[in-house]
């Protein structure tokens, strides 16, 4: 593996191959392993295969975890290279922002109206800035993105196309530990007593899709109920149903939906998401 850490040296990356990017904030997980192999499988023996590892300033709001953000580059290259990377880009923030003006991207404001939009303003217009730049500079053919940030999926499918960018956007599968909870970096900020109450975000997630009553609103208030008896430390940001392409909120599920929601554990705030099928 080709460890890259300034711009200019991109041009290591060979011509006429099958260029596959996985982009991460580090703190590698098993969940991103899965993506990371699933970026392998996608670029074939023949492709190249880059990860990028970049804790992305302009993605964190006023008071979040940028500062603390965890960080364990030794372990991360370990699993880059055991999950088959060729290439692993990891840049300064000077490096990715050094012009004094920075224009940046804006994210589509229709699609980042529900859910985490609203709760983490300007959050997704420093996604789609790093990932423009990132796009910009590594021109990957295939770029492979988690479902677990399911609206951060959605965001970048439209800002690739809107941007007409000659880059085929892949979702993968969110990854779980064994009693349902979504790896995520910042599960390690959790109590034990937090730990233990946090697998009811899927379970609710869970009971939600396999509620069939037609009526959001009636599913919604089922899964609050359970979060609120079963995770007394959690407080919900949000727990919405919505079009799983549009990420509007739905009243029915007459339509191919995400029930997805946020709640906040102490300093941990932990998301999550579930595809439900429409009543028919
Ligand atoms: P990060 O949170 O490090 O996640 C990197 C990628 O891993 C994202 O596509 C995310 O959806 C995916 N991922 C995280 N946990 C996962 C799990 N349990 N199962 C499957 N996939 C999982 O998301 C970001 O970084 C940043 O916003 C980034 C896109 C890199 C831009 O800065």
């Amino acid at each position: 593996m080709t460890i890259i850490e300034h711009a200019e040296e991109i041009e290591h990356l060979s011509s006429g191959k099958t260029r596959v990017l996985v982009p991460t904030m580090g703190a590698l997980h098993h969940g991103h392993e899965r993506l990371i192999r699933h970026g392998r499988s996608l670029a074939g023996k023949a492709g190249q295969l880059i990860v990028s590892i970049f804790v992305n300033p302009t993605q964190f709001g006023p008071g979040e975890d940028f500062e603390t953000y965890p960080r364990t580059p030794a372990e991360d290259r370990s699993l880059c290279i055991a999950a088959g990377t060729d290439i692993l880009f990891q840049p300064t923030v000077e490096e990715m922002y050094s012009a004094e003006q920075d224009l940046g991207t804006n994210a589509d404001t229709k699609l980042t109206g529900t859910l985490c939009g609203p709760d983490r303003p300007g959050h997704f217009d420093g996604v789609c800035t790093v990932v423009n730049k990132l796009f910009s500079l590594i021109q990957p053919d295939i770029a492979v993105f988690g479902k677990k940030d399911y609206q951060q999926l959605a965001v970048i499918k439209q800002m690739a196309s809107n941007l007409k960018m000659p880059v085929k956007i892949i979702g993968s599968e969110t990854i779980r530990e064994k009693d349902g909870l979504a790896m995520s970096s910042r599960n390690r900020y959790l109590s034990a007593q937090q730990r233990a109450q946090a697998p009811v975000l899927y379970k609710a997630l869970k009971g939600i899709s396999e509620n069939n009553n037609l009526e959001s609103a009636a599913r919604i208030k089922a899964a609050r109920d359970m979060i609120a008896r079963e995770a007394p430390l959690g407080k919900i940001s949000y727990l919405q149903i919505v079009d799983r392409e549009t990420m509007q909120e739905l009243m029915e599920i007459d339509r191919p939906a995400l029930a997805a929601t946020a709640v906040q554990f102490g300093t941990a705030r932990l998301i999550d998401n579930i595809e439900i099928d429409p009543v028919i």
